[in-house]
């Protein structure tokens, strides 16, 4: 089963190195994440496999990798200055500052649409506090998201040096248009690809790597002839949805959303989000917009941009006249693409049944869990929360032993944890799953951290000691993320491996000495084969496809 709570990945992330809090030996920074030894293997996997299929896979695309600090003025004309904010409200009473649009949301049921309605519903005491739960809300208002830093040895006190940290990195590529376009010799259709950090200043981060203030976007900018522009959308919504589902995402997890017409950005004539089923449940993970040429004219030379030096055109050679291109959008962040295939690729199973007696001992203390939220009134537990533990409670327990892995996932859960006899639960499940459960990580071969990792059967026994070094090191020269490890039987080497989701295991034994063949283990059938040590590395890159 992939992961039920947000819990299990940020434990397991934790626990094996993926991602770490930043700066914890200070006490953290809220939401920023620094990404651990196999986290930017991964990440860098995620980059690296969307590069391959929009840059390298195509013939019309070309990268970019712009600043972070730009002239002011892009995101003046942009519109960011103006624009890029969310609404937001403070709590009198506790002080809490929350997005008055999703209080809107979560309190009424009903879409947001404007301050006005936040305001009136608000004043009318309509809307509660979702951390106190009064209802003395200040009215929404606009807080604009864009870190702002100064350039320059000094700061003048006024705002000559002001510079932003880029918050998209969309905009990069629409100045840089007419620099491609000269240098490369396009002709309409083609994109432009960068892959790079954006900042915003947001309210409600959360949700570990998914919303954060620090984050990598991966966007292209598709450049089209107006009118060419549907059929171009159309065909990178479903080449983006296919890249996802192509390096393992579950189709039934993944949806295209279209935006309303509410929701739609004042530039867009459409949009798609492609949207995963997080554990907190579906969230965008990519939007596809079409931005008509509202971005090309808004950074050129107009009565309306006085301050641009030229203007962001293309000579259509047919028409013999200048034309402004239409611009499809592909944005997907590499952070939540990541966080999403760690999610899609957890899985935790049951592989051996534990003895009767002990699943009767841990049912009667899910039981008595379940007894002890039951007590609890809404001052001690939230009525949400109370429901959701006594569902799952009740469930795990109806179904155990072969729901232990849930179990185990419902040992993450953080307001389970404030329960005292859960301890006890939490205890006996872990101590039964170590035993009696496997926890796998099924990534694509290509998106893993490692590839393969290398063991010799004893670690006392220098032949094979060498020899698997030797395998280590010709493999890594021959291109593949290789590992070499003799710290535990190869049982458990296979385990840890198997956690992180090394789709490849060797182990050097004494029949290698003698016939040069390794075994090689698959991670997902577990099946194993002998192979020739000299076929290795063309055989595990084949499978990487
Ligand atoms: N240029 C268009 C643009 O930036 P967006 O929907 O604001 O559109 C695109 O962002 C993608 O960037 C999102 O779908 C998401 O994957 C990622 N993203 C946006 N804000 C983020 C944040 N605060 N933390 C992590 N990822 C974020």
């Amino acid at each position: 089963m992939p992961a039920s709570s947000l819990e299990q990945i940020v434990s397991l992330a934790k626990r094996r190195g993926f991602v770490f809090p930043s700066s914890a030996i200070y006490g953290g920074l809220g939401s920023t994440w620094d990404y651990g030894p196999l986290g930017v293997e991964l990440k860098n996997n995620v980059k690296r496999a969307w590069w391959r299929a929009v840059v390298y896979d195509r013939d019309d695309m070309e990268g970019l990798d712009a600043a972070i600090l730009m002239n002011r003025l892009v995101w003046r004309y942009s519109g960011h200055e103006r624009t890029f904010s969310d609404p937001m409200t403070d709590c009198r009473k506790c002080k809490a500052r929350h997005r008055a649009d999703q209080l809107y949301k979560a309190s009424t049921g009903d879409e947001y649409t404007n301050v006005d309605i936040f305001n009136a519903a608000a004043q009318a005491k309509k809307l509660k506090c979702p951390k106190c739960g009064e209802t003395d809300l200040t009215d929404a208002r606009p807080f604009n998201l864009m870190f702002k830093t100064t350039v320059g040895p000094v700061d003048t006190g006024d705002d000559s040096g002001l510079a932003y940290l880029r918050p998209e990195t969309a905009q990069g590529i629409f100045v840089n248009f007419g620099n491609v376009l000269d240098t490369m010799r396009r002709k309409l259709p083609f994109g432009v690809a960068q892959i790079g950090k954006a900042f915003r200043n947001e309210i409600t981060p959360g949700n570990f790597t998914f919303r954060t203030r620090e984050f990598e976007q991966m966007e292209i900018e598709y450049f089209v002839k107006p009118g060419e522009d549907e059929a171009a959308h159309q065909a990178w919504i479903d080449a983006r949805t296919k890249w996802y589902t192509d390096l393992g995402l579950r189709p039934e997890n993944l949806r295209q959303r279209e935006q309303t017409e509410d929701e739609l950005a004042h530039y867009a004539k459409r949009c798609v989000d492609l949207e995963y089923r997080f554990p907190m449940g579906w969230s965008e993970l990519e939007g596809i917009a079409n931005r008509t040429d509202f971005d090309l004219k808004a950074h050129s030379r107009s009565p309306e941009n006085p301050d641009a030096v030229g203007e962001l055109r293309y000579f259509d050679q047919e028409k013999k006249q200048h034309i402004v291109p239409y611009v499809i959008e592909p944005s997907a962040g590499a952070d939540r693409a990541t966080l999403a295939f760690l999610c899609d690729a957890y899985d935790e199973s049951l592989v051996k049944e534990p003895p009767a007696e002990e699943s009767a001992k841990l049912r009667d203390l899910v039981q008595s869990f379940a007894k002890s939220v039951e007590k609890r009134d809404a001052k001690a537990l939230e009525p949400a929360v109370k429901e959701r533990l006594l569902a799952a409670a009740e469930r795990i327990a109806a179904g155990l032993p072969g729901t232990l892995p849930d179990l185990l996932g419902l040992a993450e859960d953080a307001d389970a944890n404030r329960i005292e006899v859960f301890k006890k639960v939490r205890g006996a499940a872990e101590k039964l799953g170590e035993e009696h459960t496997r926890t796998v990580l099924r990534l694509h071969p290509r998106l893993a951290p490692i590839t393969v990792a290398v063991f010799p059967l004893k670690k006392n026994e220098p032949r094979l000691v060498e020899t698997a070094r030797a395998i280590k090191r010709d493999l890594q020269a021959a291109g593949l993320r290789a590992v070499y490890d003799d710290t535990g039987a190869i049982g458990k080497l296979y385990r840890r491996q198997d956690e992180v989701g090394t789709p490849f295991c060797i182990t050097v034994d004494f029949q290698s000495l003698d016939d040069q063949t390794v075994t090689v283990r698959d991670r997902d059938t577990m099946a194993q084969e002998r192979v020739r040590t000299g076929d290795l590395a063309a055989g595990l890159r084949a499978k990487l496809g």
